[in-house]
């Protein structure tokens, strides 16, 4: 049997604990499947004090993460630190520069760093795995890496965000306010330190970015993509759209086109019947196209402690046995850098609206779709009390560009009461 795997885990929150009670608790299960022990050397965190309910008082103990990088006992390195920049990125610059191979959690890291960090990571001939960064215990980046690897990669979706997903998901069956349920989940602790990045969409668009890099052969392009939030989202909006046979679903989607790279995350109407749509709670899904495998539906726990840690365990273990894969599934270099397409492909879209209850107005509206050359799927109109009417469309396949220019043209109609409210229907 080879040497130990010696570890340095930086970050003691709920994944790093995590990580340290696999590690005690399933020890010869883990030498078995790695051929050699994996042993944590030392491990560095804020607080020393804190009482974590694990048992470190075997290992070393490091202040400052760097110091532990640079350790002569630690042969990886583990950032579990988070935020894009600071110390988890001085962590892993130092690791590398020490000649450390390293596996992280930081999504938001690698979608703004990564093409750096796994350059400088391969010129020293080392590796930075992040299995935990996408989707918790959910294998993606492995299923894209590895089993996926002999394909064509058409289209990659998934809905990313547990805490958008259960706000979601409670607004349709608990009949509550997107308020209401946004601060719920801030007391359960669901919401990241600045919930932006869950209601935002932005956590999710990391997560879609380092997807779309494995999947497409590109630098990862965060920056291009096209994100919006499921704040704007009413009770309203549910309602109407389960009356079509839809669900709401923050739902990131990435594909390759002549256009260029499309990426969005945004909120998008799916069949209630489809596997996007019967996702229920805090429960993430991926969805992967390829051109030799057809679709395959990935399904589990985005976070949480003994999902995430179990991500980064595969990571570990894959290092221990020897796998040495590139960070994005190919040679740095190799990757193409690529624009933000240029406008998206055509869909069919979701159009609420309320109109002045008078003689004309639907008409006027459906003239704006018509002279934008939209043309309308199906139409309804909502019962009501009083000189206002809400009505509902959905289109056949058009551009956004398109519907841009029929809502322009609509606020110059005088029969809107309120903005339109414009949601893509994703065919899933
Ligand atoms: N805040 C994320 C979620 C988990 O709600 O899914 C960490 O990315």
């Amino acid at each position: 049997m080879t040497s130990p795997l010696r570890l340095g885990i930086a970050g003691l929150g709920t994944v790093g604990t995590g990580v340290v009670r696999i590690i005690q608790r399933h020890a010869d299960l883990l030498t078995s499947r790695a051929n050699r022990r994996i042993e944590i050397s030392a491990v560095s965190a804020r607080s020393r004090d804190k009482d974590r309910g694990v048992r470190l008082s075997d290992y070393g103990w490091e202040d400052d993460p760097v110091a532990l990088a640079r350790r002569d006992d630690v042969d990886l390195v583990l950032e579990l630190i988070g935020g894009s920049e600071g110390p988890a990125k001085n962590l892993v610059e130092a690791a590398i520069d020490a000649g450390k191979d390293v596996v992280t959690a930081n999504k938001a890291m690698l979608a703004v760093h990564g093409q750096a960090l796994a350059e400088a990571a391969e010129a020293k001939g080392r590796v930075i795995r992040f299995e935990a960064a996408v989707a918790g215990g959910i294998p993606v980046v492995k299923a894209l890496t590895e089993g996926l690897a002999g394909n064509e990669i058409t289209r990659v979706m998934g809905v990313m965000n547990g805490t958008c997903n259960y706000i979601l998901t409670r607004m349709e069956a608990d009949r509550l306010g997107y308020n209401a349920l946004f601060e719920e989940a801030g007391k359960l602790g669901y919401l990241e330190a600045d919930p932006n990045l869950d209601v935002g969409g932005i956590d999710a668009g990391h997560k879609l970015a380092l997807l779309a890099s494995i999947a497409f052969g590109t630098r990862v392009n965060f920056a291009s993509m096209e994100i919006e939030g499921i704040q704007r989202i009413t009770l309203d909006d549910i309602r109407q759209a389960a009356d079509m046979g839809y669900k709401i679903k923050l739902l990131g989607v990435a594909q390759m086109s002549g256009r260029g790279l499309e990426q969005r995350m945004s909120p998008c109407l799916v069949p209630k019947t489809s596997p996007l749509g019967q996702l229920e709670g805090g429960t993430n899904m991926v969805v992967i196209e390829g051109d030799s495998v057809g679709q395959i539906v990935l399904r589990g726990a985005g976070a949480g402690e003994g999902p995430t840690a179990s991500a980064v365990m595969s990571d570990v273990i894959d290092i221990a046995r020897g796998t040495r894969l590139s960070t994005f599934g190919q040679p740095a270099s190799d990757l193409r850098a690529v624009s933000g397409a240029t406008g998206s492909v055509p869909a069919p879209f979701y159009l609420r609206m309320t109109l002045l209850d008078k003689p004309g107005a639907l008409a006027r509206i459906a003239a704006t779709l018509g002279d934008a050359g939209i043309s309308i799927d199906r139409m309804r109109q909502y019962g009501h009390d009083d000189e206002s009417a809400p009505v509902l469309i959905v289109t056949h396949k058009t551009t956004r560009a398109a519907l841009d220019e029929a809502i322009a043209a609509m606020a110059g109609t005088g029969v809107l009461v309120s903005e339109p409210v414009t949601i893509r229907i994703e065919a899933v």
